[in-house]
C-alpha cells in the first residue's frame, strides 16, 4: 500500500510538469527570410582595387533534429543567393551560391521555457555558380559557421524565430591564387513548426 501511494504521487507529480518545449526525436522545420550580408573589402587587387561582394535576401529553411532535450542538429538551407561583385564601386559581375550548413546546437535553457536561445557551432560548404561578368570562375569554400538564435514557443506546435550565424567562406577567384573573403553574416526570421 505504502509503495502504491509512493507510485501515485509520482505519477501525479509527472503529469503535473509542463510538457518540455524539446524531446528527444523531435524535429524542428522553420521558414523565412534569410539576409547574406558579406563582409566589407572582400579581395585587394594590386594595381585594380578594391573587390566588393553585396548582399542579397532569399526564402531560408532550417530543419533540426532534437538529439537530447538540450542538444540538437541543425541543417541550414536556402534559395540561391545572388550577389553583385563590384569592382572599386562599380559592378562588373555576378554570382549566385547555396551555403548549406550543418551545426550541432546547445539550448542552455530549462527545456520547459517558451523562450529558447541556443548556440551553434558547425561547418558550411558553399559553392557558386552561374557566374557573370570578368568572375568567370569562384571555388568552393568549406569553412567554420559559429550561430546563435532564439526560438519563441507559441503553442505546443509553432514556434517565431530569430537567427544569425557567422560563416566562414573564402573563395579563389578565376583560379589565380587569390581569395576572395566573403564571410558573411546571415540573418534569419521566420517561423517554425514540431514534429
Ligand atoms: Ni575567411
Amino acid at each position: 500500500m505504502k509503495l502504491l501511494k509512493t507510485l501515485l504521487a509520482s505519477a501525479v507529480a509527472v503529469s503535473a510538469m509542463p510538457a518540455l518545449a524539446y524531446d528527444a526525436g523531435d524535429i524542428i522545420v522553420k521558414a523565412g527570410i534569410a539576409h547574406v550580408a558579406p563582409k566589407d573589402d572582400n579581395l585587394k587587387l594590386a594595381g585594380a582595387g578594391t573587390v566588393e561582394v553585396e548582399s542579397d535576401t532569399q526564402l531560408g529553411i532550417t530543419a533540426t533534429y532534437m538529439v537530447t532535450p538540450q542538444i540538437g542538429v541543425e541543417v541550414l538551407a536556402a534559395t540561391p543567393f545572388k550577389h553583385d561583385i563590384k569592382l572599386n564601386g562599380k559592378k562588373v559581375a555576378t554570382t549566385k551560391h547555396l551555403p548549406p550548413t550543418i551545426s550541432a546546437q546547445y539550448y542552455p535553457m530549462d527545456p520547459a521555457s517558451k523562450i529558447q536561445p541556443y548556440v551553434g557551432l558547425g561547418i558550411n560548404h558553399t559553392f557558386f555558380f552561374d557566374e557573370d561578368g570578368i568572375v568567370n570562375h569562384l571555388g568552393k569554400s568549406t569553412g567554420l559557421a559559429l550561430s546563435a538564435g532564439m526560438n519563441y514557443d507559441i503553442d505546443d506546435k509553432f514556434m517565431a524565430n530569430v537567427a544569425v550565424w557567422k560563416i566562414d567562406i573564402d573563395s579563389e577567384l578565376n583560379e589565380g591564387g587569390k581569395d576572395v573573403e566573403i564571410d558573411p553574416l546571415v540573418f534569419m526570421v521566420g517561423a517554425g513548426m514540431k514534429f
